[in-house]
């Protein structure tokens, strides 16, 4: 069983802790993901997946897929089998609004899952775990549920598509089928073997023990009535960083139990902290990490005072052996956001053989993410609150496994577009035309659907 598996190692084994709450190696070490493959039973994503992917799509894999960021599966193989045939799936993915803004870690699964929702035209539910922060960090109700809303924007920001996205917050959502689900859960799942996976003890409150069942059912389409009606058998994949592989465990142990397909996973590793690679970057640290409201010249600052290089201490030594790469935070970064895989091979090429500087490397670095970090302030800022609204209502999604028409910019859309913004502020109007000079095309969107709904 998958759970037994895990249940040593739900909270740590002796040289590092992998768990929803925390990452970290032991010692300044890194995270040993080989050994998280071993421990917690799941498979390795090779390369004749990612060649299939490719087929299947008719379009090249993402750069997290083509450079091993996401690196472990469950299942991805059947998902693609059942694709193969014919048959869709949907996506699900997920965030604990714990923080006004996100950090770029937290972006990665939601770029991967915007890419997948594009290459193979599916629905996705994202979950806002509001109740699990309330309950984790202490927050009221009240600010959990504005944190989830002002992370909404966040995540509708990254390019969603509003025809096939649904973006719920557990504290609006949760009751019917969903709760439904949950209780068929909670009864499968014994203290002792909750407390096994996810670590709890006797000094949790019990609102913590209620939550896992939560997590676990979106991952089946019964959860959700106004968009999988009669498709009890549609196939569900879970983009997440492998931290959130505890909640699949179980889930995935309990669903043949229900009479349920067990959800596949495709997980990623972390994105690390600026300090180094034993840990994940993570939103309480404020100067681990770089958010999506950072100015460019913080993220100047936070890269050139805290990156942790793995150049030599003099130029002379460095010109001589070269910067050590598997320690090189910098290196580590533009793996991740450099899209250009000629120009990384290029720097790690010149920075491993000493012919280029820790300096030059994080400049380079500072362009890419301080490019991206504005990219999306300009598309967050262009999300109006309608904009949630649309993402967050209970409705059908009628066209969710259509192809998506190609944007027209001109002629008729472009009337609607300013039939919509009529209802805006200037300044939000502004912003959306902002938007419209960089291309975000899934917002430009959102903004036809809307004014569709008005039409
Ligand atoms: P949360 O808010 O901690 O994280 C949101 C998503 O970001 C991933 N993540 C990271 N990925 C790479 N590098 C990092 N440094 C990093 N930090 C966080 C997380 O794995 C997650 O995918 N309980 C969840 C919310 C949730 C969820 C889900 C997540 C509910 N349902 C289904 C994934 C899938 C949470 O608090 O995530």
């Amino acid at each position: 069983m998958e759970v037994d598996k895990k249940e040593e190692l739900a909270s740590d084994s002796s040289d590092q802790t992998v768990n929803p709450w925390e990452v970290s190696a032991k010692e300044g070490g890194k995270i040993d993901y080989d050994k998280l493959i071993d421990q917690f039973g799941c498979q390795r994503l090779d390369d004749s997946l990612i060649d299939r992917v490719q087929r299947l799509t008719s379009r090249q894999p993402h750069v997290f897929l083509r450079r091993g960021v996401f690196f472990a599966h469950r299942d991805f193989n059947e998902v693609l089998d059942a694709y193969e045939r014919g048959d869709k799936f949907y996506l699900y993915t997920g965030r604990g609004p714990s923080s006004e803004a996100l950090h770029l870690g937290h972006l990665i699964p939601f770029m991967f899952t915007k890419y997948l929702q594009e290459a193979f035209k599916v629905p996705l539910v994202i979950q806002l775990t509001d109740d699990e922060k309330c309950m984790w960090k202490n927050l009221s109700v009240e600010e959990s549920q504005r944190l989830a809303r002002e992370n909404a924007k966040d995540i509708i920001a990254c390019g969603f598509d509003v025809t096939k996205t649904f973006i719920f917050s557990d504290f609006d959502y949760v009751g019917g089928a969903f709760y439904k689900n949950m209780v068929k859960v909670a009864k499968c799942v014994t203290l002792n073997k909750a407390m096994g996976i996810f670590g709890f003890s006797g000094e949790d409150h019990i609102g913590k023990l209620s939550f896992p069942p939560v997590q676990a059912v979106p991952s089946f389409p019964s959860s959700f009535p106004h968009l999988f009606p009669g498709k009890d058998k549609l196939r569900c994949l879970i983009p997440c960083a492998i931290d959130q592989d505890p909640y699949f465990r179980m889930t995935r142990d309990v669903a043949p139990r229900l009479g349920y397909s067990k959800p596949a996973l495709i997980e990623s590793s972390f994105f690390p902290a600026l300090q180094g690679e034993n840990g994940k970057m993570s939103a309480s640290d404020p100067n681990s990490a770089i958010y999506v409201t950072d100015t460019a010249k913080e993220i100047k600052n936070k890269i050139n005072r805290y990156a942790f290089s793995g150049g030599q201490d003099s130029i002379e030594k460095h010109r001589e052996i070269g910067a050590n790469l598997e320690v090189d935070i910098p290196v580590k970064y533009l793996s991740f956001f450099l899209e250009d895989d000629t120009e990384l091979e290029h720097i790690k090429k010149e920075y491993g053989e000493g012919r280029m500087l820790t300096g030059e490397v994080k400049k380079r670095l500072t362009e890419v993410l301080t490019e991206m970090v504005e990219r999306h302030r300009m598309a967050r800022a262009a999300v109006t609150d309608e904009m949630v609204d649309a993402f967050m209502a209970v409705r059908p999604l009628p066209n969710m496994f259509e192809s998506e028409k190609p944007l027209d910019f001109v002629g008729s859309s472009l009337c609607r577009y300013y039939h919509c913004t009529r209802s805006m502020t200037r300044t939000q109007r502004k912003r959306v035309e902002e938007c419209l000079e960089v291309g975000n095309g899934c917002l430009v969107a959102t903004v036809k659907y809307l004014s569709n709904s008005y039409n």
